[in-house]
């Protein structure tokens, strides 16, 4: 649906049932989100339903995440929580495995997201949170232009050990 040079964002859709199963019960991929709960088919299933009629009611949008050299589906970026009169939201993004991320996928992933929320939502602000250890997600979002506005320490509990969660912006006008 929206394609950059690297990546193309298609609609959530059941057939990614499969796939999600894997990596949301991955806890080297948890780790950099809520942490290593395990996840039933249900759960999933009810994700993607939930996602699906979020899109309906216009209060997110999830897109599966699919290279154009291979066409394989690598992960999923959203657009969250969406406030129509502040014209704000959250967004959200994971590339599943170790062998498709620091490839630009993400960072090109997440830049179509942005121009969808600028473009053609019309949104003016993006926020948001990201684990304190997870340099190379701020990276990123530093990279297209998100700014830090808060620290909530030792927020989340993580494979272990409580981390700080960073909370960041971008505006429209700034980019
Ligand atoms: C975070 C994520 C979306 C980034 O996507 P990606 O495709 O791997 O990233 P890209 O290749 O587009 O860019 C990675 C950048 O981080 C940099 N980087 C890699 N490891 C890093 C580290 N430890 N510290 C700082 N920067 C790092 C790379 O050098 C690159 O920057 P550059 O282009 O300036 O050289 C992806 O790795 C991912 O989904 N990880 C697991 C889930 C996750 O963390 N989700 C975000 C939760 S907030």
């Amino acid at each position: 649906m929206f394609r950059g040079r690297k990546v193309e964002l298609n609609v959530i859709d059941m057939k990614y049932l499969d796939r999600i199963m894997d990596a949301w019960n991955n806890p080297e991929l948890k780790q950099y989100l809520m942490g290593a709960i395990p996840q039933s088919r249900y759960e999933e299933e009810s994700w993607i339903k939930f996602a699906e009629q979020e899109m309906k009611a216009r209060r997110s949008f999830v897109f599966a995440i699919e290279r154009l050299d291979t066409g394989k589906f690598i992960g999923t970026v959203g657009v969250h929580d969406i406030n129509w009169v502040s014209r704000s939201a959250t967004v959200g993004i994971a590339i599943y495995s170790q062998e498709d991320r620091e490839q630009g996928f993400g960072t090109e992933a997440m830049q179509l997201a942005i121009e969808f929320a600028w473009n053609d939502l019309n949104l003016r602000r993006l926020e948001l949170s990201v684990h304190s250890f997870n340099e190379r997600a701020q990276r990123i979002y530093e990279k297209l232009g998100f700014k830090i506005w808060g620290t909530a320490h030792q927020k989340m509990f993580i494979r272990g050990r409580y981390v700080d969660t960073i909370f960041m912006e971008l505006f429209r006008e700034l980019t």
